[in-house]
């Protein structure tokens, strides 16, 4: 079913800025050591890799990127930046960070760091083989030769430096939880499902440790009964609970892991609550200075997501919207997203 599988495109998340509890000292000292960020998972992560893709999951054609730097379209599943762009804003280190696979990557872009994200992959490496995709094995292949890049560059001990104080940033999940909730044809006990997809993630951020990596955010999975295809779909005014409460039970799941991860490594570690942000933007977003959280601002905000938003029409007024399209959010929810998260990276990661 077509909207079924737009529905795989899924979604974005993030980080959250804010500069509360770190000391002026401790921020100085995380911030000198850390240039770049380095970028895993999914739409909601994913700078354009797609666009290099034989796969329909993209996103570079109008009306997406109208609100990006120079109102271009780049692949991203939004009006304008993502999340992770808005942080290595603000954290100083650049104004965006761009596709690895990009052909006009600089030096310069190298050093402050890429995504190797793709939207529509998941921790399950099928949900992202289906939809022809980069899966997680390929993106940490993509570390490796991103490594032997800047080994000829700027040689081994300084690249090895400069991966021990990266941020590793790994944004994905919801596709794969929405890829078996829907299909009614598989029948996946959850709970099994859930933990095989957790093991896997394990897995994959034992690679990056492997290959240098020490500083690893995990963002969580936003509430995806929220999504406004998925309210489309339920025929219901409201946000679909079970899906939601999937969501919240997978997100448990991570950050228990994520703690043993960090004990068995030695890493540093931060979780990103975006489901919590988005709950509540979803059914408060008065609070946020939002007027619609219920549907996005790509045609009729019901449906349309990837292809199926092109040359569509759209609302008046990007930053009143909660979502972009019927599954991404718009740059203003990740700005709000940033905003709420950025002090839990302060401190866990940046001290
Ligand atoms: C690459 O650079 C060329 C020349 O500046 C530009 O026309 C093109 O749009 C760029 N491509 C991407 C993917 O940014
Ligand atoms: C799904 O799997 C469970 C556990 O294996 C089983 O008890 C149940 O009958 C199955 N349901 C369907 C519809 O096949
Ligand atoms: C983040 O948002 C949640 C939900 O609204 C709120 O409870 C929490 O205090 C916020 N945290 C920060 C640091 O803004």
């Amino acid at each position: 079913m077509k909207a079924a599988s737009a529905m795989l495109l899924v979604l974005t998340f993030s980080i959250a800025l804010q500069l509360g509890q770190a000391s002026p000292s401790s921020l100085k000292v995380g911030m000198k050591e850390t240039r770049s960020i380095l970028i895993f998972g999914d739409s909601t992560v994913d700078p354009g890799n797609n666009n290099k893709l034989r796969t329909s999951a993209k996103a570079n054609f109008a009306p997406y990127g109208m609100n990006f730097y120079g109102g271009q379209p780049t692949g991203r599943f939004c009006d304008g930046r993502l999340a992770t762009d808005i942080l290595a804003d603000k954290l100083g280190i650049a104004k965006s960070i761009p596709a690895f696979l990009d052909k006009n990557l600089t030096l310069e872009d190298a050093r402050t760091g890429v995504s190797f994200a793709s939207a529509s992959s998941g921790y399950d490496e099928s949900t992202a083989t289906n939809s022809k995709v980069l899966p997680f094995s390929k993106q940490i292949e993509y570390l490796r030769h991103y490594k032997l890049h800047l080994q000829k560059m700027v040689g081994p001990s300084e690249t090895e430096k400069m991966l021990n104080t990266a941020i590793f940033i790994v944004s994905a999940g919801s596709n794969d939880l929405m890829k078996v909730a829907i299909k009614d044809s598989t029948n996946v006990s959850m709970p099994d499902y859930e933990s095989y997809l957790v093991t896997s993630m394990a897995k994959y951020i034992k690679d990056m440790h492997r290959l240098g990596g020490r500083r690893f955010v995990l963002v969580g999975v936003p509430p995806v009964g929220c999504l406004p295809i998925i309210r489309t779909f339920s025929g219901a005014d409201k946000c679909v609970d079970g899906l939601n409460e999937l969501a919240d039970s997978f997100n448990s799941k991570l950050v228990t892991q994520l703690g043993v991860l960090k004990k068995s490594l030695g890493v540093k570690t931060a979780y990103l609550d975006v489901f919590t942000v988005m709950s509540e933007a979803a059914k408060y977003p008065e609070k946020y200075g939002l007027i619609e959280s219920s549907k996005g601002c790509c045609g009729t905000g019901m449906l349309e997501v990837g292809e199926s938003c092109r040359g569509q029409s759209t609302c008046k007024n990007p930053s009143k919207y909660m979502f972009w399209d019927a599954v991404h959010p718009t740059e203003k929810m990740y700005q709000i997203i940033i905003n709420n998260v950025t002090s839990g990276i302060y401190r866990d990661i940046l001290y």
